[in-house]
């Protein structure tokens, strides 16, 4: 284990000049916890995870496929960058041959495309979000199971949403891949009872990342209006919650959290003006 370590952190210039990452609340920040996997780190949620992971003493592999991004947040944060493109089975394969041992798994990776109602599904949309969501999340758990196993303390995050159990109008494509992500998530929950590994599903609400720039297909403008006139969740919010799960002691398995503003009790439930409307993204 320790050999694994050193070699990861050959790769982490910051953590040996003393960067700082935000918002850990760990006493503990230098123990090693070993190695933690982050999908989707390039931005938002998976981003901030891969921060306050390192922060809190894990050696972090961070994946996705901008590795401009992750290579400036591995200067930043010292973490291990590697390219990454979960809706291509090649390219987790190659990912995963470079991670010898690992003891959490965060899958991150994924998000929503369009608003279009059923009637005018696009295939290659919904092909997008199951690939991400629900195909990536498989092929990434797949190949890393024995890893997990052998570490004797593994861990699988799953960053679902609010998505995986409630729908709304227009999101036909997003909540059917987010319902199967949380299938995915409860199987593992049984499937792996007995293992030393936890699963915890995390699913949350509104969080003011790229996501909505993705789904508006870079329409910031867009993207802005979903978030107006409330204040959403941070990402960092949602990585204190992966952090919190990943830190209780390994006989206590948190299995779900589901993590919202104060200001949203639903997907379609917002305390602001005209909440539908800034839900679908339309001006107010
Ligand atoms: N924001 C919200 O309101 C919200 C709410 C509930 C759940 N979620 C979920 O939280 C997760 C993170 O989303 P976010 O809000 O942080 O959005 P985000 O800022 O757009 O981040 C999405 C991340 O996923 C990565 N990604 C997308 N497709 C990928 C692929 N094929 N292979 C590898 N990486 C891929 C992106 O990296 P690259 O583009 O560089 O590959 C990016 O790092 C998603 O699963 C999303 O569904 C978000």
């Amino acid at each position: 284990m320790e050999e694994l370590h050193d070699a990861i952190l050959c790769y982490l210039p910051a953590r040996a000049a003393g960067a700082s990452p935000m918002n850990t609340r760990l006493p503990d920040e230098s123990a090693t916890r070993g190695v933690a996997v982050v999908t989707g780190a390039s931005s938002g949620i998976g981003e901030a995870t891969a921060r306050v992971l390192a922060a809190a003493g894990f050696s972090v592999v961070a994946g996705a496929r901008r590795k401009d991004r992750l290579d400036r947040l591995a200067d930043e944060i010292g973490c291990l960058a590697l390219a990454l493109d979960v809706a291509d089975h090649l390219s987790v394969e190659s990912f995963c041959a470079e991670v010898p041992e690992v003891r959490v798994l965060v899958n991150n990776a994924g998000g929503a495309q369009g608003l279009d109602s059923v009637g005018d599904a696009a295939d290659s949309d919904w092909m997008t979000m199951y690939e991400s969501n629900v195909l990536g999340t498989v092929r990434m758990t797949r190949a890393l199971l024995p890893k997990l196993e052998a570490s004797g303390d593994g861990h699988i995050v799953i960053v679902t949403s609010i998505a995986g159990f409630e729908v709304y109008p227009g999101g036909g494509g997003y909540t059917a891949a987010k319902h199967a992500e949380s299938a995915v998530a409860r199987t593992l929950r049984m499937e792996l009872l007995g293992m030393p590994i936890r699963v915890t599903d995390i699913a949350p609400g509104m969080v003011e990342t790229e996501f909505s720039v993705v789904r508006f297909r870079g329409d910031a403008e867009r993207a802005r209006k979903v978030y107006e006139g409330m204040q959403p969740l941070e990402a960092a919010d949602v990585a204190d919650c992966v952090l919190w799960a990943i830190t209780r002691p390994s006989h206590v398995n948190v299995d779900k959290i589901v993590v919202m503003p104060r200001q949203q009790a639903g997907a379609r439930l917002v305390a602001a003006p005209h909440p539908r409307e800034r839900q679908w993204g339309k001006a107010p």
